[in-house]
């Protein structure tokens, strides 16, 4: 495959060190909403995180994607699957740790209003708590859950996890256990960290049962924001079964301007930047891939299509 189109923000930064590093190749980079289809019938393999708004994917026979979530690949309707799907091998987790970390300090610590008090010039005394022996429950036992849970573990929280297998690293997760029991580990959460990938089980899995069921969690989600059912949260907060909420991934994005949970104080907002892709990882697990599939073998990151990630 010789004829790569590129469909990114970073796209001239892609091309050129993509050419530097395989001056054969022939590239065409665009942000991927003005990929065009003469420019998908050109090209062979095709480089970006989410699918360019065209109908088809003309002549590309490969997608590589960018981000770890390949869910804008497979909904709302799948890449067909005689094209051949791959995903970087960029590991997010060390990043998404420490934005779980920092919003748990944020709530902890109370900085939004420590910071408001002193804008005020007000000496005003705020009980801060220490995240030691606190519970966190993460969701999604994988790359990303798992650099989670080591850093929260390191301060001395106690960690549980819960996946699709009911199974994570043991020297992160003191216990761990298989999503039928989200709701009854919801129930004894502090944390309650989303950090699963979007597939048709996970759609939903943080719904009313599971809101309903916390007594007082802080709910993160690092995932995706189908994952939660976004529109209970305001309810949750009101009725105290959640305690605060950071969000890094919404349903729709740009979160909607008339979204209640822009101007909820209890709400801490990011915009989808919690494990941001870098052009020199996202290029190199594309060359690995294309390395693979020139010596004639299967590509390491592979997707796996019926189990979605
Ligand atoms: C970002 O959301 C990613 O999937 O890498």
């Amino acid at each position: 495959m010789k004829r790569v189109v590129i469909g990114a923000n970073a796209h001239a930064v892609l091309s050129k060190a993509l050419l530097l590093r395989r001056p054969d190749l022939e590239v065409r980079g665009r942000r991927y909403t003005d990929v065009t289809e003469d420019d998908l019938h050109w090209g062979e393999a095709y480089l970006g995180f989410r699918r360019p708004p065209v109908a088809g994917m003309g002549n590309i026979r490969w997608v590589h994607c960018t981000g770890a979530g390949v869910d804008a690949w497979l909904f709302p309707e799948e890449l067909p699957r005689d094209i051949l799907l791959t995903r970087t091998a960029e590991s997010f987790g060390p990043m998404i740790a420490e934005w779980a970390l920092a919003r748990a300090l944020a709530f902890s610590q109370q900085l939004g209003a420590v910071a408001q008090d002193q804008q005020q010039r007000r000496w005003q005394h705020r009980d801060v708590t220490m995240l030691r022996g606190t519970r966190v429950v993460i969701v999604g036992t994988g790359d990303v859950g798992s650099h989670v849970g080591r850093l929260f573990r390191a301060l001395g929280c106690v960690v549980h996890g819960v996946s699709r297998s009911g199974l994570g690293d043991p020297e992160v997760f003191s216990s761990c256990s298989t999503a039928a029991s989200l709701a009854t580990e919801a129930a004894k959460a502090d944390w309650l960290i989303v950090t699963l990938p979007l597939t048709a089980a996970t759609r939903g899995m943080v719904g009313r049962g599971v809101l309903e069921a916390c007594r007082g969690a802080v709910l993160m989600n690092a995932g995706r924001g189908a994952v939660v059912d976004e529109s209970l949260i305001p309810e949750a907060l009101d009725k105290g079964w959640l305690r605060g909420a950071a969000l890094d991934v919404f349903d729709v994005e740009p979160l909607p301007q008339e979204s209640p949970l822009w101007d909820d104080p209890r709400v801490v907002i990011s915009p989808h930047i919690s494990g941001p892709t870098t052009p020199i990882a996202a290029l190199d697990g594309f060359l690995d891939c294309l390395n693979a599939l020139e010596r004639g073998e299967q590509p390491l990151t592979v997707v796996d299509r019926d189990r979605q990630y």
